[in-house]
């Protein structure tokens, strides 16, 4: 089976969401990012959306049975057949775990992970100053990615919000509950030999460079 399954792994702040998409575009595979997936549900107000916002609220991992379900139903969508960018998926072992079942159960398994290594106060300063596409979720930043017209997407001209996580001890929260998690899954990713780590801190077109050289690598 040829499907490619690629792991976008890093702390909230790192560029995953950032890098995703070009590194879709490239791989011409769809960007599954389970934060928008939440955010999405919330959004509309569903059973799901009201499962996650306490958790999202308060920078924990929404339960893993509400994670998993959710993801395998998106990833057995149609345009998932031949594999997809995961963009914030699996967070825990129990995840990778769960996801490893189903992809065996199709006769494939994750192709690659990558991890994107940023310093806990490059990641803060990140999370402070960005905004996102209310309708397309692209990511924006004060500084370092501004959009042209301010506070309207440059892909779509959707308006900008900034999101209520990345407030300052929200935002702490989240590094701290994902420096637990990540150290493990780096650990069951580098047994599975599956692990590339990828210096997240340059150019974001410098790391989306670093990132397909480490696809392939
Ligand atoms: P989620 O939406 O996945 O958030 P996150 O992992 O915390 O990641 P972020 O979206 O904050 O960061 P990112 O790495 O995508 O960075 P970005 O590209 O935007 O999850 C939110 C919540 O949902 C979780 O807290 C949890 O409650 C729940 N959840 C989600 N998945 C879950 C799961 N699997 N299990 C359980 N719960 C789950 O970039 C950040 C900023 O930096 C932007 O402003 C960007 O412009 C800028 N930037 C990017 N790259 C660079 C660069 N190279 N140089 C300078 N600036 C850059």
């Amino acid at each position: 089976m040829s499907e490619t399954y690629i792991v976008l792994l890093g702390p909230p702040g790192a560029g995953k969401g950032t890098q995703a998409a070009g590194l879709a575009r490239s791989l011409g595979l769809p960007h599954v990012a389970s934060g928008d997936l939440f955010r999405e549900a919330l959004a509309k107000g569903t059973e799901l959306g009201m499962k996650a916002k306490a958790y999202m609220e308060r920078g924990e991992l929404v339960p893993d049975d509400v994670t998993v379900a959710m993801m395998l139903e998106r990833l057995a969508k149609p345009d998932c057949a031949g594999g997809a960018i995961l963009d914030g998926f699996p967070r825990s072992q129990g995840q990778a775990r769960a996801l490893d079942e189903a992809l065996g159960a199709r006769g494939g398994g994750v192709s690659r992970v990558l991890y994107l290594r940023v310093a806990e106060e490059e990641l803060l300063a990140r999370l402070g100053g960005r905004w996102i596409c209310r309708d397309c979720q692209a990511p924006y930043h004060v500084r370092n990615q501004p959009p042209r017209v301010a506070g309207r997407c440059d892909r779509c001209g959707g308006a900008l919000y900034q999101r209520a996580d990345d407030s300052v001890d929200t935002a702490r929260e989240r590094l701290r509950v994902d420096f637990r998690e990540t150290a493990r899954l780096i650990e069951y990713y580098s047994v599975a030999g599956k692990l590339a780590e990828v210096d997240g801190e340059g150019r974001i077109e410098d790391v989306a460079e670093a990132l397909v050289a480490a696809v392939g690598a």
